[in-house]
């Protein structure tokens, strides 16, 4: 299944004499297949995103080799399909952007061979993207965002806030020490069993319930810092369940459900009006950013709304399909990088772990 297949935002035209730098994107890094081809105008001219959901939803999450053999079997016919989009040819393009990880090695592998099989046959240069540093941009892609500017990052593979400065400055304030939000939904969801992936059914089921009618917990709530905790908020939920002994009526799974959200949001919210204090004392940010795929929550970006406006910022959230993982956000931050004349060597080994904040004490996701 192929989403969000090509797109334009519209800006100042080009002068024709001035042809805009364009890149090709390829993210491979968990569980979708992108590519897509961003002009430094930040016009995405094409981009496609195969979702690999069905082959991992009989597992109840992802499973590392069907992935990487799935970007394999994949990539070459998304890259194609991209550039046969745009009518451009390899030797059009300024440079290409390939996550080079954080990620499951496997994919991104697979990416980086292929990013840099094409950088080598049409002589241009090869930029391994750090995945993080894709999401970090985006909000540059989408919207007139100056840095520096506060990023809460909330998916399935990361939970942080991140001061972003400028490319390849960031300052990580906070991070998950346990499971990341996305996960705390997929695991609250499935213990409800309200299937995968969890979020999107959590919230659904939550909007029937009363979210005052079970206490559940809020981790780390009110404490100094902006690092996240969501087991215990986890394990609350399961005996909750079993004091029900496994005989939840549809009201109290509904109840559950939004109690659990409530909760989140609480923590995410909490934690987010922390990491502004912090970074006001670091830089006068300009913006309070929310990515991932947990940014798709309806009640969260109402209550972010609330938390930015308190510390008179505005809210900027990334249209879904740049939220959740695609390769236009990779394209872009190749362009971003490009301009300062940051390219990679061919010798450039993908990195299963790799921090944006080196100088951050190792979190349980990097
Ligand atoms: O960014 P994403 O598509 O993939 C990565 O994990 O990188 O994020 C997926 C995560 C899943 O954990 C999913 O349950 C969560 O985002 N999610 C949501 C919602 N939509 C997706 N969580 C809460 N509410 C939602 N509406
Ligand atoms: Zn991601």
């Amino acid at each position: 299944m192929t989403k969000g297949k090509s797109s334009g935002f519209d800006r100042a035209p080009q002068c024709a004499y001035l042809r805009p730098m364009i890149l090709l994107g390829i993210e491979t890094s968990c569980d979708e297949t992108a590519a897509a081809l961003v002009a430094d105008d930040r016009r995405v001219l094409a981009e496609a995103v195969l979702s690999q959901l069905a082959e991992h939803q009989p597992y109840g999450g992802v499973v590392p080799e069907i992935a990487a053999r799935s970007h394999l079997d994949h990539l070459d016919t998304l890259i194609r399909r991209v550039m046969a989009e745009a009518h451009l040819g390899f030797s059009d393009l300024a440079g290409i952007a390939a996550t080079g990880g954080p990620g499951l090695i496997g994919g991104v592998m697979v990416g980086v061979m292929t990013g840099k099989a094409i950088a080598a046959v049409a002589e241009r240069p090869f930029l391994a993207v750090n995945h993080l540093e894709g999401h970090a941009l985006t909000a540059r892609l989408t919207h007139d965002v100056r840095f520096p500017f506060l990023l809460l990052l909330v998916s399935g593979g990361h939970c942080q806030l991140l001061l972003v400065s400028g490319v390849g400055r960031y300052r990580r304030l906070g991070t998950t020490i346990d499971d990341t939000a996305g996960e705390a939904f997929d695991k609250a969801a499935k213990l409800l069993g309200l299937g995968y992936p969890g979020g999107p059914a959590l919230e659904r089921a939550a909007a029937g319930g009363d979210d005052a009618r079970i206490p559940l917990p809020r981790p780390m709530l009110g404490r100094p810092g902006a690092d996240f905790s969501f087991s215990g908020l986890k394990t609350a939920l399961r005996h909750r369940l079993a004091e029900m002994k496994g005989e939840a009526p549809p009201q109290a799974i509904a109840d559950l459900a939004a109690a659990f959200q409530q909760a989140v949001i609480d923590c995410l919210a909490d934690r987010t009006a922390n990491a502004l204090e912090m970074a006001k004392d670091a830089a006068p940010v300009t913006a309070l950013v929310v990515a991932g795929g947990v940014a798709a929550n309806a009640g969260l970006r109402r209550r972010l709304e609330q938390v930015a406006s308190a510390g008179g910022l505005p809210l900027v959230a990334p249209p879904a399909r740049y939220c959740t993982d695609n390769a236009a956000m990779i394209a872009w931050a190749g362009v971003e990088r490009l301009r300062l004349g940051l390219t990679d060597r061919m010798d450039f080994a993908p990195r299963p772990r790799w921090p944006l904040d080196p100088t951050a004490k190792p979190g349980a996701r990097a």
